[in-house]
């Protein structure tokens, strides 16, 4: 994959010190990255805001994070913060991640990085502008299980690949004040589910000519079931399906000429592989470190040589996927009332 060549302004690599993180927001997810951060080198958490100080100051102490605030501005305003990681809900990681940037801070930014194609390419394209480090939390890209599978089917172990098929379902009890559900809050399981086969299958298999898609929403207006399907510029068949209220298998398959790969666990996470072709069939562990880490340590390297955004997550794929999922929501007919929002830049 190609390096990221800065040709605007660029910032000082941040070496030799551990990076300074500030976590904005503090709910289920800020917990799984504040425990990541800790189990790798290369940085610490040293600031943690909240909507509610109460709130921020206790996960401060369950983590040992020496500052806590009761609003966004000040962690974003404090000076002795490198990076932050933001973690609320989809609808408010735009004017949130611009706010950063504009202070001169380096994003981590949850999936989805806006709720669309053209916000995703403003934060991006604010981030490149200003010189610093945006990247979308999209964790499944710096697995090396998943790393260790692209790379097979790069150097043509089964062959052409012909088809991608992944399966995301996650079975959320319905409850419309859910924000798999709320459609105020960035509801729906294309932008919070399905962003991951997606992902998957666009990183294995490339981009879409044309998106098929069929699916169907819940009371609230948001979707909850989604097929899609595409052919890629390569010839290749992508089928992929996410659901909110359904039980099942996750697993992932590419077949090709020569042979298949078949991904085991969960799409976002995969543990393992199995490689077949011809009679041989090989089983490839993927190790006892998954999760979180690999992404913190990836944004740490971006950091540490200076890059704008990640070769492993380039920002032009960010953009692509987010315009597979803006496709199909739109032809499920799901429209977010933040949508025509102006960008507070
Ligand atoms: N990478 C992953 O594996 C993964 C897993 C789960 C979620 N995510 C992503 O992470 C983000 C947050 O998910 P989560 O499960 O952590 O969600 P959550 O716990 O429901 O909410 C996260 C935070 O968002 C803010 N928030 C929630 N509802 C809000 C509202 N109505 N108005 C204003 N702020 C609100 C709150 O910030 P305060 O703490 O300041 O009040 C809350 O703590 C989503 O974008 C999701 O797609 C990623």
């Amino acid at each position: 994959m190609e390096q990221a060549t800065p040709s605007g302004p660029t910032y000082t690599p941040i070496s030799g010190r551990p990076v300074r993180w500030g976590l904005l927001a503090a709910g289920g997810i800020a917990r799984s990255l504040a425990e990541a951060i800790a189990a790798v080198d290369g940085g610490e958490v040293v600031a943690v805001a909240a909507r509610d100080g109460g709130r921020a100051r206790t996960f401060a102490d369950e983590f040992g994070i020496p500052r806590s605030y009761g609003s966004y501005a000040e962690l974003i305003a404090d000076p002795e913060v490198d990076a932050i990681y933001i973690s609320s809900t989809h609808p408010f990681h735009r004017d949130q991640a611009l706010a950063c940037i504009e202070a001169g801070k380096h994003v981590l930014v949850e999936k989805p990085t806006t709720l669309t194609v053209h916000d995703t390419e403003a934060v991006l394209d604010e981030g490149r502008a200003r010189g610093v480090l945006v990247m979308e939390a999209m964790w499944t890209r710096f697995q090396p299980v998943v790393l260790d599978a692209l790379a097979r089917v790069r150097d043509g172990r089964i062959g052409t690949v012909r088809s991608f098929h992944a399966a995301f379902p996650i079975p959320v009890d319905y409850d419309e004040s859910h924000r798999l559900f709320d459609l105020d809050n960035g509801g729906g399981a294309l932008l919070d589910l399905g962003i991951y086969p997606v992902t998957l299958a666009h990183l294995v298999v490339g981009h879409p000519t044309h998106v098929h898609v069929l699916g169907s929403r819940v009371a609230t207006g948001a979707d909850s079931l989604a097929a899609l399907q595409w052919m890629t510029t390569d010839g290749a068949v992508v089928q992929v399906l996410t659901d909110s209220l359904s039980h099942g298998s996750t697993e992932t398959i590419v077949r090709g000429t020569e042979g298949s790969i078949h991904l085991h666990g969960p799409v976002n996470n995969p543990t393992s592989f199995t490689v077949r072709r011809g009679d041989e069939e090989e089983l490839v562990e993927g190790g006892d470190r998954r999760g979180y880490q690999h992404q913190v340590e990836e944004f740490h390297r971006c950091l540490a040589e200076g890059l704008l955004e990640s070769p492993l997550a380039p920002h032009a794929d960010t953009v692509a996927i987010m315009t597979i999922l803006e496709s199909a929501r739109r032809e499920l007919g799901v429209r977010y009332p933040q949508e025509d929002a102006p960008l507070h830049t």
